[in-house]
């Protein structure tokens, strides 16, 4: 028996598949977006909390989008990845495929970069352990993980201050800016 049940895909890397049902179905013979979702948030779970050795929760799941329908029957995989740990926060690269196992087909549905907070006994946030980078691989793939997490904070400022312009903004403005994108 193998001593470590993970070699094979890596410690950092978490894969769960599940067989969709008619319990999944959306009403259009599709599943519905929250049965992806809690597949994805479940395995950024798992490689977070694995990473740090720490219970990690979802504090954002990126952009997850749902451009790509998955049948009922199909079998839904999700793949998630530790980008990098810092701070008190797990970068996770999920990403989910739908496959037609009797035709072996397999396809990309959607991705997602869950950040997965570290929790202390007191619930509240606390520093994950720093792991240096010890290949050229992952000093790629820290360095890809610190990227996208900038952006994504300087996103998220961005929608603040905008949603808080947006509220200050008199009867007539509202109306006129609603009127310029075509909205009466
Ligand atoms: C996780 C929790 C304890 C964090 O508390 P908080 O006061 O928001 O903590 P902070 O503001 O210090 O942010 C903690 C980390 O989240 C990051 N963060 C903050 N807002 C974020 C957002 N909108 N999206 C992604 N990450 C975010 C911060 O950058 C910080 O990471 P860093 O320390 O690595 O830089 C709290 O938000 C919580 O309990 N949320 C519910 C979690 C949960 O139940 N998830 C399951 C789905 S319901």
């Amino acid at each position: 028996m193998r001593s470590d049940p993970f070699e094979a895909i890596g410690r950092n890397r978490v894969s769960l598949s599940v067989l969709t049902t008619p319990s999944d179905d959306n009403g259009l013979g599709h599943v519905f977006g929250g049965v992806v979702f809690s597949l994805m948030e479940r395995a950024a779970y798992i490689a977070a909390s694995r990473h740090v050795g720490m219970t990690c929760v979802a504090r954002g799941m990126g952009d997850v989008e749902f451009q790509v329908a998955i049948e009922i029957g199909e079998v839904l995989h999700v793949v998630a990845e530790v980008l990098v740990a810092a701070h008190t926060s797990v970068l996770v690269q999920v990403d989910a495929y739908a496959e037609r196992v009797v035709e072996g087909e397999l396809r990309h549905t959607n991705s997602c970069l869950a950040t997965m907070v570290a929790l202390g006994s007191d619930g509240r946030p606390v520093a994950v352990p720093g792991r240096r980078p010890a290949s050229r691989e992952s000093r790629v793939a820290v360095l890809r993980g610190l990227a996208a997490k900038e952006i994504l904070d300087r996103a998220r400022h961005a929608v603040t201050e905008a949603f808080e312009e947006i509220a200050t903004l008199d009867d007539a403005t509202l109306e006129g800016r609603l009127a310029s994108m075509g909205i009466d």
